[in-house]
């Protein structure tokens, strides 16, 4: 088997991504939510598939992340992993179920290590949350962590503009980020801050700092794969790349497909028994 294939089917761990950071090779993460789309995603070689609350919005509709529940996680994650042969799964931990106390974060990460088969769960914030933290890593859960624009907390921040350009918020988010690590998170997410602080950040852990609308002074980037893939054509924000346009592909094929019902041409005989 040629070393670079032998690369591509070896199972990615946390270890691998810490391995991944010391190289200095970037670290590739998209959303998924179901089994087609995890298949296809892990098939492309993706290093981590993030089942995030995201399925909130692009699955269910909602306005916010806040209304997703842990059994409705643990349906999306499950899916996810019976469908994956190489990538990390990380499962995001939804609103409520772990900023109440320690115990209660660590039987909801329990649950979705237990009944989805997830390989770890990200959980949002910083110094607030690191008992909670702590409490799961020693059941052997790894944690990854995410700050700046947490949208958890958007009815906190009221808007989700980029975080953390002001110097106080920013030297919170450092201060946070070493408290993340220092509790041994294993990787940190950092949403929509600039790039400078997120790649002074990248530079200061030694652990793997996954970066959205952050910039690529970090070390992997991540994107919810409905907008990469333009299904979801009404959000553009800068930090965006469409590597498709799927929301055009899908709805003329669902258009040519009720032409051809309607006009008798779809099944022609050889469509047919
Ligand atoms: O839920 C999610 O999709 C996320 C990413 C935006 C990082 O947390």
């Amino acid at each position: 088997m040629s070393t670079a294939k032998s690369q591509k089917e070896k199972k990615v761990t946390t270890h691998v991504l810490q391995e991944m950071k010391s190289r200095g090779e970037k670290i590739s993460m998209l959303t998924a939510y179901d089994f087609s789309m995890a298949r296809i995603v892990d098939a492309a070689g993706i290093d981590v598939i993030l089942v995030g609350d995201s399925a909130s919005n692009v699955m269910a509709g909602h306005e916010t992340t806040l209304p997703i529940t842990l059994d409705q996680m643990i349906y999306h994650a499950s899916s996810v992993v019976r469908a994956i042969n190489r990538c990390l799964v990380v499962v995001d931990l939804p609103f409520g179920t772990y900023q109440g106390n320690s115990k209660e974060a660590l039987t909801s990460a329990i649950r979705i290590m237990k009944e989805s088969g997830g390989h770890a769960v990200k959980m949002e914030g910083g110094e607030e949350i690191i008992e909670s933290i702590e409490r799961i890593l020693s059941a052997g859960i790894p944690v990854m962590g995410h700050l700046g624009l947490t949208p958890q907390s958007i009815y906190k921040f009221g808007t989700y503009v980029v975080r953390a350009k002001e110097e106080a918020e920013a030297k919170k988010l450092i201060e946070d980020a070493l408290a993340l690590e220092e509790a041994g998170c294993f990787a940190l997410v950092l949403e929509k801050i600039p790039f400078r602080l997120a790649k002074m950040v990248a530079e200061k852990l030694s652990i793997p700092v996954i970066g959205i609308g952050a910039g690529n002074g970090v070390d992997g980037q991540v994107l919810v794969i409905h907008d990469m893939l333009g299904i979801n054509n009404e959000f553009s924000p800068r930090f965006l790349r469409r590597y498709n346009d799927l929301y055009t592909g899908i709805k003329t094929s669902v258009e040519q497909y009720i032409d051809d019902v309607k006009s008798k041409d779809f099944p022609n005989d050889k469509e047919q028994y």
